[in-house]
């Protein structure tokens, strides 16, 4: 056998741009916007009047008049079938290698759209512009590109870091209760995850967050971005264990979203799976009551609605955990807590536990 091993071209920077009411980025960032032959607007069918306007702002047509591609709405993007169709749109177009992709929505649009990016033409250059609280402290940053398959999320994907990701919190102003909500989600896993100064700072806007506050929407979106692209920049590919801690709630959340048939948002499938993990922990001895029940209290602020669209299928729970990319060849493996910021890798837990932590999760 013979075997190979080339170096591969890293990650350039990591740049973002943040803030509120921003406007004419390609002023601010000449050496992305003057070499674009072509730019390409993608965005969600069902997104708002006023995410387009401000989509201007931020991205005046100037000299390079922008094509617009529409993608359905939510997870309905996340298919090969709409990979290979705006793939299809860039080349009708004549988009090359020097042209410009610019993902403005939720985690779905910077999902699919930065997938797309990496396979055209063997990868070309993307912005994220995430318009969901949700993606502006996650989804939107940090390279991870993804489709669904077989009713499994984020099956086939890739790494492809934006060439720049711009958060911009006036988008906000238009997202309905439930998908701050949804965020609140991710929200609580930072505050679980992070280093004591996140958990106070994300505590002290919580209440206000859920309720819309501007100012604090913008110290949450900091904050957590920050966060998320400390870590990105420490472990790119997911490779050396840094970046594992972005998962936490995810294995249990990503079965309980694909058991709604995609009707359980993203943030509310995460907010059930830390549920999941925070039980899961207490029952496996890590986590004391009194932490289980300091943590859970930061859920119990997001007043989930039931999850109704869950079916209460617990074998198929066990089937989907199994097959979770992050299962690495184990039966089931989960990312447990044993205090705030102090994670614990668990594999093969115990069928009776779990099935205590999925029937508490879905409570
Ligand atoms: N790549 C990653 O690292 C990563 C991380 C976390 C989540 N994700 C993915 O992100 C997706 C979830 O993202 P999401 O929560 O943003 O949901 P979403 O993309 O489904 O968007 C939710 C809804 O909000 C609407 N919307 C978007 N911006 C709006 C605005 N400014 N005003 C009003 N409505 C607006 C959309 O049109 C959509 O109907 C999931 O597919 C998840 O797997 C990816």
């Amino acid at each position: 056998m013979k075997t190979f091993n080339f170096p591969i071209r890293s990650s350039k920077t990591i740049k973002a741009a943040l803030g509120r009411e921003l406007a004419d980025i390609p002023s601010d960032f000449p050496a992305l916007f003057k070499p674009a032959d072509k730019i390409c607007l993608v965005t969600g069918t069902d997104a708002p009047p006023s995410l387009r306007a401000r989509a201007l702002a931020l991205f005046p047509e100037g000299g390079v008049p922008h094509s617009y591609f529409w993608l359905p709405p939510s997870e309905k993007a996340k298919t090969l079938e709409q990979a290979g169709k705006l793939c299809s749109f860039l080349f009708e177009k004549g988009f090359s290698r020097s042209s410009l992709i610019i993902a403005c929505g939720g985690g779905a649009v910077t999902d699919l759209a930065g997938f797309a990016a990496s396979i055209y033409m063997r990868g070309i250059n993307w912005i994220s512009v995430p318009t969901t609280f949700l993606a502006q402290i996650d989804a939107g940053l940090g390279g991870k590109t993804a489709v669904n398959l077989g009713g499994a999320k984020n099956i086939a994907g890739t790494f492809h870091q934006p060439a720049l990701a711009v958060c911009d919190t006036a988008f906000l102003d238009s997202l309905p209760h439930a998908e701050l909500r949804s965020g609140g989600g991710e929200l609580v896993k930072y505050a679980m995850i992070g280093p004591g100064t996140l958990r106070r700072a994300i505590e002290g806007h919580l209440s206000k967050t859920l309720a819309g506050d501007k100012s604090a929407l913008t110290a949450c979106v900091s904050a957590c971005a920050a966060y998320k692209l400390k870590l990105v920049a420490k472990d790119e590919r997911d490779e050396n264990g840094s970046r594992e801690a972005l998962n936490f709630g995810h294995t249990a959340g990503h079965a309980f979203e694909a058991m709604s048939g995609g009707r359980l948002p993203h943030g509310e499938a995460v907010a059930r799976g830390l549920r999941f993990a925070l039980i899961a922990s207490r029952e496996a001895g890590l986590l004391g009551r009194e932490a289980f029940s300091g943590l859970d209290s930061l859920l119990g602020a997001l007043r989930l609605p039931p999850a109704a669209s869950v079916r209460r299928d617990f074998r198929r729970f066990l089937s989907l955990v199994s097959r979770d990319k992050k299962a690495r060849g184990a039966g089931n493996r989960f990312l447990l807590i044993k205090a705030p910021g102090r994670l614990h890798a668990a594999e093969n837990l115990k069928p009776a536990l779990l099935k205590k932590a999925f029937e508490g999760a879905l409570k």
